[in-house]
């Protein structure tokens, strides 16, 4: 829990992060981010994939430099990997020549101790994460969850200060995600380590409602911390208690909030430019999600965090689904509740051809790059047009990766609505039947 009489342990004062680009002006990554974080406290940093989470989580541990503003860990500018600050990364980082005291121990290397005192910090670490006995296995010989054990034992072998982890388990199956985590609240809350303090990634609500005292909520493009949110819960936190649900409530409406920014004034949809980073789901997701909402038992509404549960939605992708919906004006939310519209609830209940007639005025008048592509094709005299003509124009605010994805996305729901072709050894986009 934050002491705020305390100096914080990490400091960032509007730390922003930009990407250069060939020819083009640099990709805004992470812009201005404030944060302060104290001794003893356990933060969570929730957001969608791609708004920038890794890159603010690379700059606390040094790995990469801000653009503009300063990150200070002890009153010290963090300008490369310093002693204190470990790191735990999403796919375990283990070099598969190395055993797992090997790779524990290679985490020791830079640092100035000797060979046995090395040995010794490793093998301590790995008894403290449950490894023992595994010394001398190698990466290809263990489960996903022993692997991160691993990484976990190198980033905690150097006695850090402070434990940076991205995205830790989403890697792995939800049992063993499960018991890893039990595992480090254990180690965290029983003070085996000399850490002060944990920063963790996450997708995960109830990851994030289950371990942190802070959650932080980030935004994307730019990346953000719009919200947060403390929490006095007591540890350990179970699934089935009621203040436990009313906290992943106010998570999912901190969430929610968070992503009001593309709504105009008094309107209950998003609204997105050409250049918008579409959200990457499939036509049979939103038709999915479209059906089960239209069942009679969320006659009127859904509760967001009740209809994740029940469907076992990955709230990544929950999000992502409600963000697509919500600018195609299918539902709209209101108070954490999923709200469907006439609209989207024709959609549900129509047949495939009617779905798709649906599915293209919602497209054409709401999704400028939809509408674009068609412009452009109909204007054209062999109705045809290139992706790359496209790409290059996504290219002037989004990535080249990034344009690629939002691009094949608009593809597809264009197809699928009928309102243009694409041929895909050709990279050619024309009208479904010129005449
Ligand atoms: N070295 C780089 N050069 C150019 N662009 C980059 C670089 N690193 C990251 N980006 C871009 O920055 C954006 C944010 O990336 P980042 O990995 O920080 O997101 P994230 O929130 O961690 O995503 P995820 O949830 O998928 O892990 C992405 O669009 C990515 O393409
Ligand atoms: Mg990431």
């Amino acid at each position: 829990m934050a002491i705020p009489s305390s100096d914080p342990l990490i400091q960032l004062d509007r730390v922003s992060r930009s990407f250069p680009q060939d020819n083009r002006p640099d990709i805004v990554v992470v812009d201005e981010c404030c944060l302060k974080i104290y001794p003893g406290e356990f933060v969570a940093l929730i957001g969608k994939t791609g708004s920038g989470k890794s890159t603010l989580l690379r700059m606390i541990a040094g790995l990469i430099q801000p653009t503009e503003g300063t990150v200070l860990y002890q009153g010290q500018p963090v300008d490369k990997p310093v002693p204190g600050l470990s790191m735990v990364f999403q796919d375990f980082a283990l070099l598969p020549w190395l055993s797992v005291l090997g790779n524990v121990e290679l985490g020791l290397e830079a640092l100035p101790y000797s060979r046995s005192e090395r040995r010794e910090k490793a093998l301590r670490a790995i008894d403290m994460v449950g490894m023992d006995g595994f010394e001398s296995a190698y990466p290809k010989e263990l489960s996903g969850g022993m692997c991160q054990r691993v990484g976990l034992a190198r980033a905690l072998a150097v006695d850090p200060t402070i434990l940076l982890m991205d995205e830790p388990f989403s890697a792995l199956d939800t049992l063993t995600s499960e018991n890893l985590r039990a595992d480090l609240m254990d180690l965290w809350k029983t003070q085996q380590t000399n850490l002060s303090a944990i920063l963790m990634v996450t997708h995960n609500i109830e990851e994030a409602a289950l371990m942190a005292d802070r959650i932080l909520v980030f935004s994307a493009d730019p990346g953000k911390i719009k919200i947060e949110l403390q929490t006095q819960l007591q540890h350990p936190r179970s699934e089935n208690d009621p203040q436990f649900k009313t906290l992943v409530d106010q998570v999912y409406d901190c969430i929610t909030q968070a992503a009001q920014d593309y709504k105009p004034p008094g309107s209950r949809y998003k609204v997105i430019d050409l250049n918008y980073r579409l959200p990457k789901v499939s036509i049979s997701e939103l038709s999915g999600l479209l059906e089960a909402l239209n069942a009679p038992e969320y006659a009127r509404k859904a509760d967001l965090s009740i209809f994740a549960e029940e469907l076992h939605l990955d709230v990544d992708d929950l999000f992502q689904l409600i963000e697509v919906l919500e600018i195609l004006r299918f539902m709209y939310l209101e108070e954490g509740d999923i709200v469907l519209t006439p609209i989207g609830r024709a959609f549900a209940d129509a047949d495939i051809l009617s779905r798709k007639t649906i599915f293209a005025q919602q497209l054409l008048a709401h999704v400028p790059l939809v509408r674009h592509i068609l412009r452009i094709l109909e204007e054209r005299h062999n109705q045809s047009a290139t992706e790359a003509r496209f790409l290059i124009e996504l290219q002037d605010t989004l990535t080249e990766e990034t344009s690629k994805e939002v691009l094949t996305i608009a593809i597809d729901w264009g197809r699928y609505a009928e309102l243009f072709a694409y041929n895909v050894n050709t990279g050619l986009l024309s009208l479904e039947d010129p005449e």
